[in-house]
């Protein structure tokens, strides 16, 4: 069997597969097969017998004559319902990051944090086998988490894969050797405390992407890179993508969109020893604060302090223990 899961791809369907189920509204539902197992709704229920060696994009029946299209679940359906714990990046994003980051097979690439490990399996699926993904993640329990659920994805631990847990700035020089990482990729709070160590785990010439929720971490991450002096000028941007009601005539955007998910920035680590070219534009005064009657400089700019970074500060969602527990028993056993 293929380390990457190749085979669990293709084929008709398997006992211990995920397998995703549409009915006629188009709702979804992911069983996991197992013989002589059922899936019931309130309107009666089918056997996961009769999907076990059906070929995938079967139809099936359950008890009161509801019909049920199965699918196996492409990576973008597969991260949207696994188990979480973090927030995940969701598809459109990590589509981007790998096409802007430049992915490539056999690349060279460190990740943190890992979160509940979606963007870590689009990675993994970019550099192949011949490449490596050092992932570090400070949660412990969030990288059981990410572990388990690529290890349900790909069949079994991917060979490109180390899952380090550890806050990344202590935790990557011990890891990787200076100036042998191709491309880093960085989902995380406060990205700009990393910049120095990132910086020189990077081959010259490397990339650097960086995921942010907010605005205000996209300024202080540019001005970190910018100060830092050793990177090239950093460009950002945001995707948003719009689906598309396809029905008759009625042929129009869906009125419900993901109006935000985060921004992207990114930068490329310069040959040592040499300066950036000189920025015609320099950032406005608010920035680097303003100067009081004795001398001294104020920071006037919300989020001065390390303190100030909190996830909730920045609006992020975070799941109690209880949840993260709950989802570490369910993924792990
Ligand atoms: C939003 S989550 C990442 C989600 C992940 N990219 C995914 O797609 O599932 C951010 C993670 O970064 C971790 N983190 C934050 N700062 C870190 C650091 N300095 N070193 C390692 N992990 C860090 C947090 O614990 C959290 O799990």
């Amino acid at each position: 069997m293929s380390a990457t899961g190749a085979d669990l791809r293709r084929g008709p369907f398997a006992e211990g597969e995920r397998v995703q189920l549409t009915d006629a509204k188009g709702r979804l539902h992911t069983i996991t097969l197992a013989p002589g197992k059922q899936f019931h709704t309130h309107r009666g229920y089918l056997q996961h017998d009769d999907l076990i060696g059906a070929p995938d994009g079967s139809t099936v029946t359950n008890t009161a004559g509801f019909e049920y299209l199965a699918l196996r679940p492409l990576l973008a359906d597969y991260v949207m319902s696994m188990p979480r714990g973090a927030a995940v990046v969701y598809p459109k994003d990590a589509g981007q990051i790998v096409t802007m980051a430049d992915i490539f097979p056999g690349a060279v690439v460190v990740e943190a944090g890992v979160g509940s490990g979606a963007l870590s399996m689009s990675l993994l699926r970019a550099v192949g086998e011949t490449g490596r993904v050092h992932s570090f993640e400070r949660r412990e329990d969030f990288a059981d988490i990410a572990r388990a659920n690529a290890r349900a994805y790909f069949g079994e631990d991917h060979p490109a894969w180390t899952v380090t847990v550890g806050d990344l700035v202590e935790a990557l020089p011990e890891h990787v050797e200076p100036g042998t990482v191709d491309r880093v990729v960085l989902d995380m709070l406060a990205p700009w405390d990393c910049l120095e160590v990132v910086g020189r785990a990077l081959a010259p010439g490397g990339v650097l992407i960086c995921y942010v929720a907010t605005a205000t971490q996209l300024s202080k991450v540019a001005e970190a890179m910018r100060d830092a002096g050793e990177w090239t000028e950093p460009s950002a941007w945001e995707s948003l993508v719009r689906g598309w009601h396809l029905e008759g005539l009625a042929v129009r955007p869906q009125h419900r969109m993901h109006g935000h998910t985060g921004f992207l920035i990114t930068t490329r680590r310069l040959a040592p020893g040499v300066t950036p070219p000189l920025r015609k534009r320099r950032p406005g005064k608010g920035y680097e604060g303003s100067e009081d009657a004795d001398g001294t400089t104020t920071e006037t700019i919300p989020g001065a302090t390390a303190e100030e970074w909190t996830p909730e500060a920045i609006g992020e969602r975070v799941p109690s223990d209880k949840r993260v527990r709950k989802v570490r028993r369910s993924v792990t056993g």
